[in-house]
């Protein structure tokens, strides 16, 4: 059940499921099956011959997952969903749909630490080549296409510096050298972006974050707008042209705007496994039912923390776009109507004082997470962007001082207490090590 015309808040607890069966649940029931048994032996050669469309084994599709899938589908527009076991995979099974051997990806250099790594690292063990751009500039995007290119990937708001880009100049020019444009939509979420709006092909979350809210599962989804034309087979073989796999058959003559889905279902999702299980993606379900509630709750919690930390003198810069003299102000303002999400980040004046801070806080707890109810505070360059090194931290914006903040759904006078208290207090009693002996080897998130 999904109807277009709905608003968000509706879609959020309707989509996908209305009660049906004996008993007619009102949640979402949790198919906790591993596999499905067919009526008969004919049904089960169809089914697993792709030709109709079926469960045939939880790795690629259960009853409970699918529900989120279609309505992640419809929060974000799209024509179809792809829930997998986390954010990462999420990522990479989107880009692995696009990009083989030897193609090249233009990404921005404004990406969360786990993605550089996937792209730096294990991309370049694939033979896909990358190359990272400031993606503020849109003239950036278009300087470093090639003939390989397959793909752009930025953040609607990135993470950690919430910084923005003009999202339909970058899609109209990716389009024009018939490119698709991967959103990472996590920081914004649907309620308060539809990156499909202004161009996207493609949209991706870390569904751990915001999407549920509790802080308490790992999930991923990719949503394809269906809109992108796979048709040039000499670019897109694995969509356009002819494949043992599906019997000879091409995907898109199979599955037509589907396509792009099926490929990244019935053979990444498939060979590799980074399935979302069944009571993940019930949780998850859960926790979509308040998104617009919570995104808005937290909206009003960031805009007083950006408030009073811009005037506090231990703080050189708050990285928030609500500010007036942020270079990408009047983005918000055209994108993010709502807002840009419960993330931002502050750089101290003295970089040296981020562990005494850190410790000092009663709140806001030093966790790598973000979109969670609590309010989480990181150090990246010593956590979530351990891994880059100081020609790519400079890129990203972060700096020795940055602190990147998940403001949570606690009362707004509650957290700016804590956060001033700690301000306030540094410089006395300071027996914490200094940043340039805190560690960088922790494993993300
Ligand atoms: C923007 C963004 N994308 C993707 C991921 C990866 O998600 P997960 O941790 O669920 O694998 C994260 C994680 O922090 C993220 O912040």
């Amino acid at each position: 059940m999904a109807s277009s015309s709905w608003q968000n808040a509706t879609t959020e607890i309707h989509a996908g499921y209305s009660p049906t069966g004996e008993h007619r649940p009102m949640t979402v029931p949790i198919y906790n099956t591993a596999a499905y048994q067919f009526p008969d032996y004919a049904t089960a050669a169809r089914l697993f011959s792709l030709k109709e469309p079926g469960f045939t084994y939880s790795r690629t599709g259960n009853p409970t997952v699918a529900v989120l899938e279609e309505r992640a589908a419809a929060l974000e527009g799209g024509i179809g969903a792809i829930a997998t076991a986390t954010g990462q995979a999420a990522v990479a099974l989107s880009l692995l749909a696009l990009l083989q051997g030897p193609n090249h990806l233009v990404a921005s250099n404004k990406l969360y630490g786990g993605t550089v790594d996937l792209l730096t690292d294990t991309f370049a063990d694939f033979g896909i080549t990358v190359t990272f751009v400031d993606p503020e500039d849109p003239a950036n995007w278009a300087a470093a296409i090639t003939e390989k290119t397959r793909g752009f990937l930025l953040e609607s708001v990135s993470n950690p510096l919430a910084t923005l880009v003009d999202l339909r100049v970058i899609t109209d020019l990716a389009h024009a050298a018939g490119i698709p444009v991967v959103v990472d939509n996590t920081l914004a979420t649907p309620a308060a972006c539809r990156p499909i709006e202004f161009g996207a092909d493609i949209v991706v979350h870390s569904a751990t974050k915001a999407l549920s809210g509790h802080g308490s599962v790992l999930g991923g989804l990719i949503i394809d707008a269906g809109t992108f034309d796979f048709t040039d087979a000499a670019r897109w073989p694995q969509i356009a042209g002819p494949k043992a796999r599906y019997g000879g058959d091409l995907l898109l003559g199979r599955y037509g705007a589907k396509a792009y889905l099926m490929l990244a279902r019935s053979k990444f999702l498939h060979d590799l496994g980074p399935t979302l299980s069944a009571a993940s993606a019930s949780s998850i379900l859960t926790g979509i039912e308040t998104l617009s509630l919570r995104v808005a709750k937290a909206q009003a919690n960031v805009l007083e923390l950006v408030k009073a930390l811009g005037g506090h003198p231990a703080v050189a810069r708050v990285h928030h776009p609500s500010v007036p003299t942020h270079q990408d102000h009047e983005l918000a303002k055209e994108y993010f109507p709502n807002g840009t999400g419960c993330v931002f980040s502050f750089d101290l004046v003295d970089a040296a004082a981020v562990p005494q801070l850190v410790d000092s806080l009663k709140l806001f707890a030093l966790a790598a997470n973000i979109g969670d109810a609590r309010s989480l505070i990181v150090h990246p360059a010593a956590m979530t962007h351990c891994r880059l090194n100081d020609e790519q931290l400079a890129a990203a914006g972060i700096a020795p001082g940055t602190l990147r903040l998940s403001v949570g759904l606690e009362d707004a006078g509650d957290l700016v207490d804590d956060l001033i208290t700690g301000l306030d207090g540094l410089g006395r009693n300071n027996t914490s090590e200094t940043v340039a002996n805190a560690p960088r080897t922790s494993i993300n998130a």
